[in-house]
Order: C-alpha cells, then structure tokens, then sequence
C-alpha cells in the first residue's frame, strides 16, 4: 500500500511536483504518465525516498516513509531508468550484494530465479561492460526485486527492451501485482500502459490534471466515444505536446 499526501517536491524556486496525492492499494497498477519534465522522475524519487519532498507525505505499507526510512525502505523497491551498476561486480555478485545489504538468507536459488525469469541467467558471470543495454536494465531489476518488495516503483521499465523483454516484463508486472504488491510506473509507451495498469495519474508540470481507474479517465476525456485510447486521453489532457 502506497499513500501519499500533498507531495511537493522544489528544486530551488522551481516547482517541479506540486501538491499531489494519491494511493495504490496491494494488487494495484498505477500508470504514471505526462509529458518529459511533467515531474514523473522526481516524484518517484520521493516516493522511494531518495529524494526529500519539501511538503507532504509518504506511506509505505503504513509507515512513514519520513520518520520511519529504513523500516519503509525495507518493503519497497526503486528501479530507476539509468541503470547504475558497479563495474567489476559480475551479475551473480551484484545480487549476493543485494542480498547482504537486505539481509535476504539463502538467496541464491532466488537469485537464479530471477536471472531465468529475466533471461539473464546466461550472463551470471559477465561483468556490467559485457552488458548490452537492455540486459543492465534487468539486472537492476533483478537486484531490485532480491528481496520481494511489496512496494515497487519502476521508472520507464519497458524502454531499452527488445518486443520479447517487453512482454515479459508486462507479464512480470502483472504477476506482481496479483501476488498482492502495489506497483506505480511511469511510461511513454502508453499502448503497453494500458495492458498492464489499473490505475492511471497525468501529470502536467508537476500537477494532476487526472486520475483514476483506466474507464474512469477513458469517461472523463470522452467526446461521445464508448472508449478513448490511453494515447488520445494523453493527447486530449496535456494539450499536445507543449509543457
Ligand atoms: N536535480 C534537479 N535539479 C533541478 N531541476 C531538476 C532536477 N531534477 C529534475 N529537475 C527538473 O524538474 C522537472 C521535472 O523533471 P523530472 O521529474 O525528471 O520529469 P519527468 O521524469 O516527468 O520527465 C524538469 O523541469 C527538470 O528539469
Ligand atoms: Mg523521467
């Protein structure tokens, strides 16, 4: 479970997300959309508590993200869209030292779990500067989920990956979710947005202009129409692509 509260967040006299609140219940997929700047990166930053908000607040699975980080800290996730690895630490090394920074016991046949459900369990032993692109991201993601988050925040997963990584990174998502985690991600690729969230907030210059579940934005922006595409709801709520 994710609340959050009148999250603002500045960058010195520049607003870039302004009073925002929302919440994602366990089994929950929320869609975090907007045009480039619209704040979809620092909010998730906020929400994962890496970056401090100037105003509201933040609860992970009942707990605040503020007066309580490490505990909150414990039940999330954040995989973050420029993949930062350490470079002489093989794929196998980075998980063993995820696991040892969250206490994971016995974390090997998980790890190995998680490099097939993946398809990176071929590169186990190849350094980050092996790595194409793609296969960085998802030993980020890997690493990110060693420890079974019930929170998890992505920020653009699906951009990098080829049309298989795609899918099974939306089946990936999916299957989270019905194992009860609350997941918010932002992306551009609105067609794919649609396949895998229940839930979607727009953000224009830092501000919600809407949300809600898919058929209750769908309704709101319809002209007449019984369904209108996540693309044209986008289109139709920030006014092109200014802002
Ligand atoms: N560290 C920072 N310092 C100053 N301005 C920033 C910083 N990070 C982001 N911004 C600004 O905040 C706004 C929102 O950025 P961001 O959250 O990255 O948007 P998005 O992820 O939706 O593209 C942009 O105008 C961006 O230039
Ligand atoms: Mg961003």
């Amino acid at each position: 479970m994710i609340e959050v509260t009148g999250l603002t967040k500045r960058y010195g006299a520049f607003t870039a997300v302004q009073d925002l609140s929302f919440t994602v219940r366990p089994g929950e997929v929320l869609g975090l959309v907007g045009p480039n700047g619209a704040g979809k990166t620092s909010t998730l930053r906020c929400l994962a508590g890496i970056i401090p908000p100037n105003a509201g607040t933040v609860r992970i699975g009942g707990l605040d993200l503020a007066s309580d980080p490490v505990a909150a800290k414990r039940q999330l996730a954040f995989l973050p869209d420029e993949p930062k690895l350490f470079d002489y630490l093989t794929v196998r090394q980075h998980l063993a030292f995820v696991a040892r920074i969250y206490g994971v016991a016995n974390h090997e046949p998980l790890a190995q779990t998680l490099l097939e459900e993946l398809e990176i369990a071929d590169k186990a032993d190849q350094l980050p500067g092996e790595l194409s692109r793609g296969m960085k991201q998802k030993l980020v993601i890997a690493c990110g989920l060693l420890h079974g988050p019930s929170v998890i925040f992505f920020d653009e997963p699906l951009t990098g990956l080829d049309p298989l990584g795609i899918r099974r990174m939306k089946d990936s998502i999916r299957q989270r979710a019905l194992g009860g985690a609350a997941i918010v991600l932002s992306s551009h690729l609105l067609h794919l947005l649609e396949e895998v969230c229940s839930h979607v907030l727009i953000l224009k210059k830092g501000e919600k202009i809407a949300g809600g579940t898919l058929a209750e934005v769908s309704a709101r922006f319809a002209q007449g129409e019984s369904h209108v595409s996540l693309e044209e709801i986008f289109i139709r709520a920030t006014g092109g692509t200014e802002g």
